[in-house]
This record gives structure tokens, sequence and C-alpha cells, in this order.
């Protein structure tokens, strides 16, 4: 059986709701957590999607990872526009990797990625002064700041 993440504490955050902090110190490149769930197909992935799922990832060609599930307590992670963390494929699982040195007490977050779709659905809140006003991919802030 798989221990609980020790290093990772489930807190009130000043983003939203729930948020992952650090109680202890990652260097860059590092890995905070897996972003566990359940291996699902494509067209249930699709099924999914369309009913509002906001934790699904690619891992193949054929299969996504739903992380909404209870035993993934990464699912807690907020987004930010200024994220200290990515969310990396690593030989078929998810894990998410210190994307700077973290110091323990800090928030940890990635960039969700979203695309444009319903983007004004998914206003951001992340404090960063780089906030792009909305939860989209990095390469899209410019599509949307000051929408
Ligand atoms: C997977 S949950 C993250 C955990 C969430 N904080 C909670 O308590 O359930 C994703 C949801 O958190 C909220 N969220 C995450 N990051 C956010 C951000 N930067 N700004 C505003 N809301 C955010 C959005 O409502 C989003 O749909
Ligand atoms: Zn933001």
């Amino acid at each position: 059986m798989s221990s609980p993440v020790t290093s990772v504490a489930f807190l009130p955050s000043r983003i939203h709701g729930t948020g992952g902090f650090a109680t202890v110190n990652f260097i860059k490149g590092g890995r905070v957590i897996e972003y566990v769930g359940e291996r699902i197909d494509k067209a249930e992935s699709l099924n999914r999607c369309e009913a509002g799922n906001q934790c699904l990832f690619h891992l193949d060609e054929h299969w996504d990872l739903d992380g909404n599930v209870s035993w993934n307590p990464a699912r807690f992670l907020n987004h930010s526009c200024s994220p200290n963390c990515d969310a990396e494929l690593i030989e078929g699982r998810i894990w998410i990797v210190a994307r700077r040195d973290i110091a323990a007490g800090e928030e940890l977050t990635f960039n969700y990625s979203y695309d444009l779709t319903d983007f004004r659905e998914h206003p951001c809140r992340c404090g960063s002064s780089t906030c792009a006003g909305f939860i989209v991919a990095e390469d899209l802030f410019e599509h949307v700041r000051g929408r």
C-alpha cells in the first residue's frame, strides 16, 4: 500500500478553497506529488470533459487520466499564471514537478493549461503580478489579457 504524501499539506488557500502547501523545501526539478487517478479511454474522457470535468490529463494516444477522484490529493493544487510547479508526463505517469526551488510554506501551483474554450467562465485569482485574468495556458495569455 502506498503511504500518504507528507511533504504537502492541504489547507485553506488565498487563491481558492483548499490548496496544497509545501511542508518541506523542494529543489528545482524535484518530484513534489504524483497526480493519480482513473485511467480512462479517449471516448470516456470526452464524455467527462463535456460534463465539466477539469481534471483530465493526456497519458498517450489511447488513454487519459481522470484525477477527479478521492484518492488523488493533488487535485487540490490550484492554478497560477506564475506557477512554482509543472505537471509532467514521466514514463506514463503524471507528476507535479518543482519548476524552481520552493520553500516550505509556499502554496504549490501549476498552470492548468486550459484552452480558450469558455475562458470567461474561468477567471483567475492567482494574485501574481503577471496574472492573465483567466485560467489558460501560458501561450494564450496575450489572447485573454484585458478581456
Ligand atoms: C481541481 S480544483 C482545485 C482545488 C480547489 N481549490 C478546491 O478547493 O476544490 C479546480 C478549481 O479550483 C478553482 N481554482 C483553481 N485555481 C484557481 C485560480 N487561480 N483562480 C480561481 N479559481 C481557481 C476553480 O474553481 C477550479 O475549477
Ligand atoms: Zn492568474
